[in-house]
Order: structure tokens, then C-alpha cells, then sequence
């Protein structure tokens, strides 16, 4: 255990792990918690930092999550490290963003036998631009099939580093975990930041406990928090607080005296309401506060939308309940209400990405028990009316009708796939089928290094409309590379399209919450084996019942539930 004494600024190391998934990082901050004794090796449980359930079985780190770590040197000077946990899917770069911002450093984690994925270099580009110091680690050199200088190779030639910067380990043996530590307080420097100042917090995460209200995680940038006797204030509202607790992260929540500049602890606010405390905002004391808030982090972007029912409509009330809990744990879901003519009352709601909208369904079902029905994704489109106003639609019932459309524009993005470059025929295939066009391509793992070709991989970018990668792309991806490639994307804008709404009638009546919008030509062939699909699913009636697809009040294609 830590004893809580009080370090110089100069003794302190804040700094995060950023890896494409399933590159070790959990493993290797068990390891980390384990070498310095942070945790009881009894004690330890494989992938501590993943506690959530729905993340240890997933096997992926979902929210950030921070410990504080204690680390001597051989010169018997102690340092402590903070580490913030980051997640490592495409869909949460939000989260790494928010993990970085709150450190000086960053390890960037590749696997020796799979090298560099799309993920990592997105990690890169944007721990770069937060000017943090990166430090390339090669993992899993334990392994048989590893190769370590191949990857050391491609860090070089993808990230720029050197060779004498890169630490090899093995997060499973331990192997090289203490070079690591001692590369952490050489390179990554210390906090700046001056404990005298006026006090600013930044909040880069924070959950809810019954008892202690909101539990606000923090990076205290500027001044001292010291004890819970001063009121506080979160600084964009100007809502004051009694501070119940504060502490460290032991990584169970541990309460200290004192938190000073550059220091990454907690404050539990004792605020039970969820707009009262956002990600991103400033804590400063309520009397005497600092003159300015600190810039915080942009509003997480949604990309996916969908709507959200109670498969109850008496379960509406605690629906609403459930998202306002969980918008504590996750600040980047957004959702309004919207009611359906089939469905009733319900939310809209906008998602980072498709794994970030299942896992909130499941969080949503196993965490408050409820059924829910969830419509068809869809992304949000700009449409610019014949008045020559822009909307913007993230639902497809709400799409203009025809005669008022001058033209519809939707997103798209640049997407970034890492793969052996024997699956370029096949990549090439499935991204003309989704509408998108090649950009460029980049040879892996030149250098001096000899491999077969067999081993080259290549980076190749596309740009694609944001809908056709929603569905399906990634899966297709992996299945067609036998889950050699990886996959990544970012948003570059707008591009007008021609889509038409696709709606669907059941008994001549439409059902808005099955409207979709789709490319012109594919309505036909969408509409017909959407009506397909569902006639296998309607329970038979006493009567005939049609279901029909339509597109601008035209039929377009129709099958009929036969009567019992
Ligand atoms: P996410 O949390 O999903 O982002 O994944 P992660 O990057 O945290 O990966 P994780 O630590 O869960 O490791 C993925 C798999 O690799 C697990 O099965 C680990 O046991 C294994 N692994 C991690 N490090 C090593 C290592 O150094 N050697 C070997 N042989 N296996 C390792």
C-alpha cells in the first residue's frame, strides 16, 4: 500500500496508455500495479483497471480509468505515477482524447507480433498534438511468433522514433516492466502547474455513488485542495458545493489530506444532479476562485443515432432515470426525447459508434433491467430546403418532403485500414461496393528489414460515406482478412448524395420507426428484402396484411402476411 506523503511536483508522472486493442494495455497495467507493489500480488485480478463486467467480458476497456502509482529508482528516489487508463476501439477516441489532456505522457503499446494498426497511428496523431512526450513500447515479446525489430521497424518508420527510444516488454512475464517505469520519470516530464496559484481542477471523468453524489475525477492543474472544509464551485455554472471527500486512486478510491498542482486525484461532490457536473469543466474554490476556467475538451460528436423504447411503455419513466445515471459514467452519449406513432415514447440518441450503441443497449438491459427496442442506425444528413435554409436530420421520419428538398448532403469520412498486403484485392472490392474511393497507399515494414512479401502490409486510405461503413463494414473487414486488418476513421464533411426516404407500411399504415434513408438506386432492392423480412416475422392475423415499402408515396415493393 502507498503511504499518502507528500511528494515534490518534480517527483510526480502522469501519463496514460494508448494501444489498439487487444496490444496488451490492460495486462501490462496489471503488471505495472504488480511490480510496484501497488497492489497485493494476492490480490491481483487479471486486468484490475477492467472492472466493469461488461468489459471483462468483452476483454475491452470501455471507461478511463486512473490509479497512482509509486515508483524508486535505483537512486532511492520515489516517484509517483499517475495512470490514466484509455480505451482502445475506434469509437472512443473521444475517451483518449479526455485521458490524454489530463497527462504529460503517453506509452504507446504495439503488439510485437501484430505491429501497427490503424488505431495506433490515430493514437499517435492526436497524443502529438497534445504535445505529450510518447513512449514506444514493443509487448508480448515473450511470444513465439513475435518480432520485435519488424515492429521497432515500422515505429520507426510510421511514428519517427529512434531506435534507442523504444522499451521492450512483456506485459505477461514482467520482462523489461522495470526499464519502462524508469524511462517514465526520465522522459516524461514533470507537471507544470504552481500549487500557490488559485485552485483549477479539471474534470476528465466522473461516476455516480448513492452516497457521495457525483464523484468527479481530476487533474488539478493550478493551486492546493486541501481537506473538505472550503466550499468549491464547478466554474461553467457557477454551482457551488460542499466537497464530501477527496483522495487517490490505490487504486480503490483512498482519502488524502491534501491534492496539489499537477496531481491526479478525486472529489466527491455530494451533487446528486447530473447536469450540475460535466467532463471537462473546472473545479475552483467557491470563495477567492481562479479568474479563468481552464479550455476543457470539445463536445464529443456523435456519428450514430438511433431510437430507443421501452418494449414497456410503462418503463418510459425509468428509461429516463437509467440515461440520466449512465450520462454520469459517459458524458459523450447525447438523447432527447422523441415519441413514434408505433413505438410511443422513447429517446433519440446519439452514439461515438456502432460498438459504443451496443454497449450502451447492454449496459442499459443488464445494469437497470429494462427492455428495450432499438431502431435502425442512421447518421445525420444535412439538407438544404428550396428557401435555401440547412437543416440538420439525425431520424429519417423527419426527412422534408421531396418537394421541399433542394439537396441532400451526408457524411463522410476518411478511413485508414492497416492490412498484410495479400487482402488488397478484397479490401478493394468491398469498399467500391460501399461507395468509396481510394486515396492512397503506404508500404509497412521497408527499411532495411528483409521479409517475404507475404509479411509486407500496407496502409491503404479510402474516403466513404459515413453509412455505408456503419453497418456491417468492420465485420466485413475482418472476416475477408481472416482479422488481419484493422480499421479506422475521422470525419472530413458533407457530400451531397441521392437518397430518398424509404418507408414501410404495414397494413397500409406507415411505420416511422422502420423509415430509412437509402441511395436511390438500392431503394428497390433494400425495400424488397426489408417487406421480406418482415413478413416472416408478423404473427398472422384473421385477415390479409400487407406490407409494403415505399418511396415518395410510391409502392416499391410488397409481400403479404396470408390470413390463419
Ligand atoms: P483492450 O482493453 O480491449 O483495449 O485490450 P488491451 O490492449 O487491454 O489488451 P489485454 O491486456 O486485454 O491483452 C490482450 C491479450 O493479450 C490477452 O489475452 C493478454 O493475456 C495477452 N497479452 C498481453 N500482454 C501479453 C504479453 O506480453 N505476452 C503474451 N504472450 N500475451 C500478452
Amino acid at each position: 500500500m502507498i503511504r499518502s506523503e507528500l511528494m515534490d511536483r518534480s517527483q510526480i508522472r502522469n501519463f496514460c496508455i494508448i494501444a489498439h486493442i487487444d496490444h496488451g494495455k490492460s495486462t501490462l497495467s496489471d503488471r505495472l500495479l504488480e511490480i510496484t507493489g501497488t497492489v497485493d500480488a494476492r490480490k491481483m485480478s487479471d486486468q484490475l483497471l477492467d472492472s466493469m463486467e461488461l468489459e471483462q467480458e468483452k476483454g475491452i476497456t470501455i471507461k478511463a480509468r486512473a490509479v497512482r502509482l509509486e515508483h524508486k529508482t535505483v537512486d532511492a528516489t520515489t516517484y509517483e505515477l499517475n495512470l490514466i487508463d484509455t480505451p482502445g476501439h475506434v469509437d472512443f477516441a473521444y475517451e483518449v482524447s479526455r485521458s490524454l489532456a489530463a497527462a504529460e505522457g503517453a506509452l504507446l503499446v504495439v503488439d510485437a507480433a501484430a505491429g501497427i494498426q490503424a488505431q495506433t497511428l490515430a493514437n499517435v496523431y492526436m497524443a502529438i498534438e497534445q504535445n505529450l512526450t510518447i513512449i514506444p513500447v514493443v509487448n508480448k515479446i515473450d511470444l513465439p511468433v513475435a518480432e520485435p525489430e519488424l515492429v521497432a521497424q515500422e515505429l520507426s518508420d510510421l511514428g519517427g522514433f529512434t531506435a534507442d527510444e523504444i522499451v521492450f516488454v512483456s506485459a505477461k512475464t514482467g520482462e523489461g516492466v522495470n526499464e519502462l517505469l524508469d524511462a517514465i520519470v526520465q522522459r516524461i516530464p514533470a507537471p507544470s502547474g504552481n500549487s500557490e496559484e488559485h485552485l483549477r481542477a479539471l474534470i476528465f471523468d466522473s461516476e455516480y455513488d448513492p452516497y457521495k453524489g457525483v464523484i468527479a475525477y481530476v487533474r488539478i492543474v493550478d493551486g492546493t485542495l486541501t481537506g473538505t472544509t472550503e466550499s468549491l464551485q464547478i466554474m461553467s455554472k457557477n454551482r457551488r458545493f460542499e466537497p464530501m471527500e477527496i483522495g487517490t486512486f490505490q487504486p480503490e478510491m483512498t482519502p488524502t489530506q491534501q491534492l496539489r498542482a499537477g496531481e491526479v486525484g478525486y472529489i466527491a461532490t455530494g451533487l446528486k444532479e447530473v447536469s450540475d457536473l460535466h467532463v471537462g469543466d473546472t473545479i475552483s474554490t467557491w470563495i477567492n476562485p481562479a479568474s479563468s476556467k481552464l479550455p476543457g475538451y470539445a463536445e464529443a460528436k456523435p456519428m450514430v443515432f438511433a431510437g430507443l423504447y421501452p418494449s414497456q411503455a410503462a418503463d418510459y419513466p425509468l428509461l429516463t432515470a437509467a440515461l440520466n445515471k449512465l450520462t454520469l459514467s459517459d458524458a459523450s452519449i447525447q438523447f432527447e426525447a422523441e415519441s413514434s406513432s408505433a413505438l410511443g415514447f422513447g429517446y433519440r440518441m446519439g452514439f461515438l459508434g456502432l460498438l459504443h450503441m451496443e454497449i450502451i443497449q447492454e449496459r442499459l438491459e443488464r445494469e437497470y433491467d429494462l427492455q428495450l427496442i432499438f431502431t435502425a442506425p442512421s447518421v445525420e444528413y444535412e439538407i438544404e430546403t428550396q428557401d435555401e435554409s440547412i437543416i440538420h436530420i439525425d431520424n429519417p421520419a423527419k426527412l422534408p418532403e421531396p418537394n421541399q428538398i433542394r439537396e441532400i448532403r451526408e457524411p463522410w469520412v476518411l478511413v485508414g485500414i492497416i492490412t498484410p498486403h495479400r487482402y488488397i484485392g478484397a479490401i478493394m472490392e468491398l469498399i467500391a461496393a460501399r461507395r468509396g474511393s481510394f486515396k492512397r497507399m503506404e508500404y509497412l515494414k521497408h527499411g532495411e528489414i528483409q521479409s517475404d512479401s507475404d509479411q509486407l502490409r500496407v496502409l491503404l486510405e479510402y474516403e466513404a460515406p459515413l453509412a455505408e461503413i456503419l453497418t456491417d463494414f468492420y465485420d466485413d473487414i475482418k472476416s475477408k482478412t481472416q482479422g488481419y486488418a484493422s480499421l479506422d476513421y475521422s470525419m472530413i464533411g458533407y457530400q451531397p448524395a441521392h437518397l430518398v426516404k424509404l418507408e414501410i407500411l404495414v397494413n397500409s399504415e406507415p411505420l416511422d420507426a422502420l423509415s430509412t434513408i437509402v441511395e436511390k438506386e438500392n431503394a428497390q432492392r433494400q425495400g424488397r428484402e426489408l417487406v421480406q423480412k418482415l413478413q416472416s416475422r408478423i404473427p398472422r392475423q384473421m385477415f390479409d396484411v400487407p406490407v409494403q415499402a415505399s418511396v415518395n408515396s410510391r409502392i416499391i415493393a410488397r409481400e403479404t402476411v396470408r390470413a390463419l
